[in-house]
């Protein structure tokens, strides 16, 4: 028995030639992928047409078939893009959906459009594709995130706040240097994004199944018309691997990863006992029992979703580990993966570039805290050590102070000039300002105001290079 009639027509699958019996209902259920990858058909249908173009290149169809083809091509992507498309219950993805309603269309001249072609070639130039359009669609949320953080770092490049490690008060820095530190930190992302794009715009189109085909096609051609820089140099890598979309899934782990550091940052900022910025109500939300609340949700979630895109990566990892070369049906789960890395990624970086465009800052909040004495130890052991001191003994010195000032109840601004000038450190007060101690610190990529203002000009000039 067949299952369903002629290959490409009614219900039965395209390869149900060679088939006795229709796959069972949950077989079908666990392979079928068009639920997902349907997102492909734009791109599986301008690599549809570049294919097209191929087989009228080598003689397999005359021009006014290819032209019919093309049509049946693009009506077909405008009735899945508006929603008109009726697909049909055996249709098993995208590719299948597409080839089936132009063979619908076009009978015997639609069988002609799979010549040379696979699924396994085509799966991974609209893949390709789809990712780098993607890939633009990332870098400008990433460039907007950057924009957002360094407009307040401009303004904030001379505003002191306590600088910490390990979340304790470690030595003064500007607010706009704590800034740029995540601006730099997206630029490097952003930085990846470009350096992928170089290894991703490789077309697969004309590897076939693996090997390639007997038809005479020229990919370089359809490469070139599908505005890839290049096409793929072995056939069986170019539908073995995934690489392309590992690495971006690494990429997008990476800057995930940093904006969730942001929003911890923020969410920091934000918290009432500090109080060094308000994030606005538009991107807070409240309690459904507790009147007074603000919460920094988007914050909060841009800071959990890291794990979600790490997770994406490490599924298509495991997924591609120990793979033989050629296509296995394992490779259909790197698309869930990438898709929901890239909406998850591209929703963050808009939600928190929102956040960040409406935060305020309150410098007399961090000029307040950056006034504690303990941030400015370390700037009275290196004056120790600008006074011939070696650093051991000037550390041990002032961490001796330190414990019998404490003892006393008393801090470093406790000290009197006399104690001051005992230490070997006359005026040694006017250590303890945080404007001195942040403006002592204009060596290269420090936090003093004009480095700051440097860092934000040159990764003004990064943005602008595109
Ligand atoms: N839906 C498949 C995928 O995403 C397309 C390739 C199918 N190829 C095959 N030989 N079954 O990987």
């Amino acid at each position: 028995m067949s299952p369903g009639g002629p290959a490409g027509q009614g219900d039965a699958p395209l390869w149900a030639g060679r088939f006795s019996e229709p796959p069972a209902p949950e077989a079908a259920a666990l392979g079928r992928s068009l639920g997902f990858d349907v997102r492909l058909a734009a791109q599986d249908v301008r690599a549809g047409i570049a294919h097209v173009h191929a087989l009228a290149r080598a003689g397999l169809l005359r021009s006014d078939e290819a032209e019919r083809l093309v049509r049946a091509l693009e009506e077909v992507g405008a009735e899945i893009a508006s929603g008109a498309f009726a697909f049909h219950p055996a249709d098993e993805d995208v590719h299948s959906a597409i080839e089936r309603a132009v063979t619908e269309r076009l009978g015997e001249l639609g069988a002609r459009l799979h010549a040379g072609r696979s699924r396994n070639d085509l799966v991974m130039t609209d893949l390709r594709l789809w990712a780098l359009e993607a890939a633009g669609r990332l870098g400008d949320g990433l460039r907007r995130l950057i924009r957002a953080l360094l407009s307040h770092a401009r303004e904030h490049a001379g505003t002191v706040m306590p600088g910490t490690t390990h979340g304790r008060l470690a030595q003064p820095v500007t607010l706009g240097h704590a800034l740029c530190a995540h601006a730099w930190a997206l630029a490097r992302d952003l930085e990846r994004l470009h350096d992928w794009r170089r290894r991703a715009d490789v077309s697969p189109l004309g590897a076939g199944a693996l090997a390639t085909s007997t038809l005479g096609l020229d990919p370089e051609a359809t490469a070139a018309e599908l505005g890839f820089a290049g096409s793929f140099p072995n056939s069986l890598d170019a539908v073995s691997d995934r690489d392309v979309v590992q690495e971006l899934l690494a990429a997008l782990a990476i800057a995930a990863t940093h904006a969730s550091r942001l929003a911890a940052d923020l969410i920091r900022w934000s918290d009432e006992a500090l109080g060094f910025a308000s994030v606005a109500d538009a991107y807070s939300t409240g309690s459904s029992m507790m009147p007074q609340k603000r919460n920094p949700d988007v914050a909060e979630l841009a800071r959990a979703k890291a794990g979600r895109v790490l997770g994406d990566l490490v599924a298509v990892t495991t997924a591609l580990h120990g793979l033989p070369l050629g296509y296995h049906r394992d490779l259909q789960e790197d698309k869930e993966a990438l898709f929901d890395a890239v909406y998850t990624v591209e929703a963050v970086l808009a939600a928190l570039a929102g956040c960040v465009d409406t935060v305020r800052f309150h410098p007399e909040a961090m000029r307040r805290a950056a006034g504690a004495p303990a941030l400015y130890a370390t700037d009275v052991a290196e004056a120790l050590v600008a006074r011939g001191m070696p650093f051991r003994e000037a550390h041990r010195r002032v961490g001796e102070l330190l414990r019998r000032l404490e003892a006393e109840g008393r801090t470093l601004a406790d000290l009197t000039d006399a104690e001051w000038a005992e230490l070997g450190l006359p005026g040694g007060a006017a250590l303890l300002d945080p404007d001195r101690a942040v403006r002592a610190r204009g060596g290269p990529g420090g936090p003093a105001p004009e480095r700051v203002l440097e860092q934000v000009a040159a990764l003004e000039g990064l943005l602008a290079e595109g």
